[in-house]
């Protein structure tokens, strides 16, 4: 397949191709997906141009139309599953987290989210017969938050679990971390990323594994007060729906953490609810609800899945990953 640059669309001349790259809609498909007002102003176009060039990006980008399920039936025999590498775990994913869907995993501080994204950004890496995906990783980072240290005591961990001697220098360089230093940049980078699997696409370690850690800790100090909270959850909307893009695009599994906020006006249950309310839990495929419990041991929960039941598991986070 050769590459459509953006010049090549109707409407684009190098002016307007260099405005739009500014803006971050860097490829075919960002501009696709874009709105027509949003591209208008951006762009500093008329907004009929604009959707002129978006629908000649839809027609190149191959997307906006229908599948029928017999395509939609093939695009899903690709699906794999990446092992979280604890029997349990992957038990109640039915196999594993699967790639063209987005995961989500949510609990309070401490809870091993980013454990368990670093543990899954080594594994994917590993040979299918193996649990993983023979992939790379791109791994947005708002908090700053990704350590190479765990890395290598995981690799170190699977090494002696799995009696083979990897180098953790190689799993290092197959994870790709960019730091996001508020919600523009953290929705911009998508489509770097998109860039960076396209690259990737045709080599031995395509990118299998998305992750986004953490996904709403920018977009919830950015957007305080009631007033804010529409503005809020559409640009989440939006952010989410180019994860499920990229998802879908690469054939790549799509991680996503989010923390929980005390809700002290629930007197029952649980008085924790996810960030981010309603919008992200339709657009999230699978929900991981993590708890702290006696020790390492973490209490993982599937709240809810297209096609599985709901169950919990048992981990335990230690200095070797995550184990049974
Ligand atoms: P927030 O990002 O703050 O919301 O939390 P989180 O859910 O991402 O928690 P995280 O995954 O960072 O879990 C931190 C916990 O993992 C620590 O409190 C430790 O219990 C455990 N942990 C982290 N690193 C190590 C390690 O090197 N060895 C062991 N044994 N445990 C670790
Ligand atoms: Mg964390």
């Amino acid at each position: 397949m050769t590459e459509i640059l953006l010049e090549d669309l109707p409407g684009v001349g190098p002016a307007t191709a260099e405005k739009l790259k500014d803006a971050g809609f860097n490829t075919i498909e960002a501009v696709a997906v874009a709105s027509p007002a949003e591209l208008a102003n951006t762009a500093e176009i008329g907004e009929s141009t604009a959707a002129k060039i978006i629908n000649a990006a839809r027609q190149s980008a191959d997307i906006g139309g229908f599948e029928t399920g017999d395509m939609v039936l093939e695009r899903r025999k690709l699906v794999g599953k990446l092992s979280t590498g604890c029997v349990e775990f992957d038990e109640m994913m039915g196999g594993g987290i699967e790639s063209q869907s987005i995961t989500e995993m949510y609990g309070e501080f401490g809870s091993g989210k980013t454990q368990v994204a670093h543990q899954l950004a080594v594994n994917v890496q590993l040979p299918r017969e193996q649990g993983g995906l023979s992939g790379s990783v791109i791994m947005i980072d708002t908090e700053n938050t990704f350590r190479p240290e765990r890395i290598k005591q995981m690799v170190q961990g699977l090494s002696e679990r799995n009696g083979v001697e990897y180098d953790h220098d190689e799993f290092l360089k197959n994870i790709h971390v960019a730091r996001a230093y508020n919600s523009n940049h953290q929705i911009l980078l998508v489509d770097s990323a998109m860039e960076l699997a396209n690259e990737l696409k045709d080599t031995d370690k395509p990118v299998r594994l998305m992750i986004v850690d953490s996904l709403t800790a920018h977009f919830r100090a950015e957007y305080v007060g009631r007033g804010t909270l529409a503005d809020r959850q559409q640009k989440l909307n939006k952010h989410l729906h180019g994860l499920q893009r990229f998802g879908d695009l690469y054939n790549s599994a799509v991680v996503v953490t989010n923390q929980v906020m005390s809700k002290p006006d629930a007197f029952f249950g649980d008085p924790t609810k996810p960030i981010g309310g309603h919008i992200l839990g339709h657009t999230a495929t699978f929900r991981l609800y993590l708890r702290k419990s006696k020790g390492d041991k973490r209490i993982i929960r599937l709240v809810d899945s297209p096609n599985l039941p709901d169950g919990e598991a048992i981990v335990s986070v230690t200095t070797d990953g995550l184990v049974d």
